[in-house]
């Protein structure tokens, strides 16, 4: 079933998405060759739950986190470890949610870990491009498929891979509502969109194969051939005329390209 908002509801969900994007920025700060995975994590819960919300992640369905930390050729869902020391050169995905006021924000980004390859620096703007052409057509009268259809074109055109297994999902009181939105389809096909609806849109993009394997944690997902894999999120909402709110970038405002 999916939920819409109204602009009250809309409005606390604007306010989740602020304070993740603050958590975000500051994790982003934190992100340096030598810190554990362990220690961003427990350095995000403390920023969540300072400012009165609650770490989303941490025990939905059973996962030990508040953030999912992904390196490499991790695509989503890797667990934080005090074992997991970051190296230069790696890149690492930082995705995490929090609950205020009983409304949900869920935000992730990928970034270099100090000086990055040329490729791996091209997978992380491509998927956040991905993520741009896929949110603009989040606009009420287009549907889901033209969502899907202009992230998957951007990918390929590439030669990047768009993972397939995963995708982003309707979200406001739950992290998780309908509907699925997937980062693959036909344009003009599938959901017809519609104001208030409130989605987190993420491409996740591999350099190679998009197929995937899953680690014996049973979360981390991982390419199969083990090329790097990039990830991007954003929440946003679907407003009454013209571009989406980004709830998760707060300020934001549309140029003519983004
Ligand atoms: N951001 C992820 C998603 O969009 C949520 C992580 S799943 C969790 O599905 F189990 F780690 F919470
Ligand atoms: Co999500």
């Amino acid at each position: 079933m999916i939920s819409l908002k109204n602009p009250d509801q809309i409005g606390k969900m604007r306010e989740a998405g602020a304070l993740l994007y603050e958590v975000l920025q500051k994790l982003r700060e934190a992100v340096k060759p030598g810190v554990s995975t362990a220690a961003l994590d427990v350095y995000a819960e403390q920023l969540i739950r300072k400012n009165h919300a609650i770490p989303s992640f941490l025990n939905y369905q059973g996962y030990p986190a508040s953030i999912c930390a992904s390196v490499d050729d991790a695509v989503v869902h890797g667990i934080p470890s005090e074992d997991q020391i970051l190296k230069e050169g790696s890149i690492i995905s930082i995705d995490c949610g929090l609950i205020l006021d009983g409304w949900q924000a869920d935000s992730a980004f990928t970034m270099g870990v100090g000086e990055i390859s040329a490729q791996a620096e091209a997978l992380i703007e491509i998927t956040e491009q991905c993520f741009w052409k896929g949110v603009r057509q989040a606009v009420v009268g287009n549907r889901l498929g033209d969502i899907g259809h202009a992230v998957q074109s951007w990918a390929e055109e590439h030669g990047c891979g768009v993972i397939r297994d995963l995708t982003g999902h309707g979200i406001g009181r739950e992290m998780h509502e309908d509907p699925a939105v997937y980062n693959f389809g036909e344009p003009g096909r599938g959901l017809r969109l519609r104001k208030g609806m409130t989605l987190a849109i993420e491409p996740m993009i591999s350099a190679g194969d998009w197929r995937v394997t899953v680690d014996d944690d049973e979360w981390c997902y991982r390419t199969r051939d083990r090329s790097l894999c990039s990830h991007y999120e954003h929440t946003i909402a679907i407003t009454e005329d013209g571009l989406p709110e980004i709830l998760t970038l707060p300020g934001f405002v549309w140029k003519e390209e983004e």
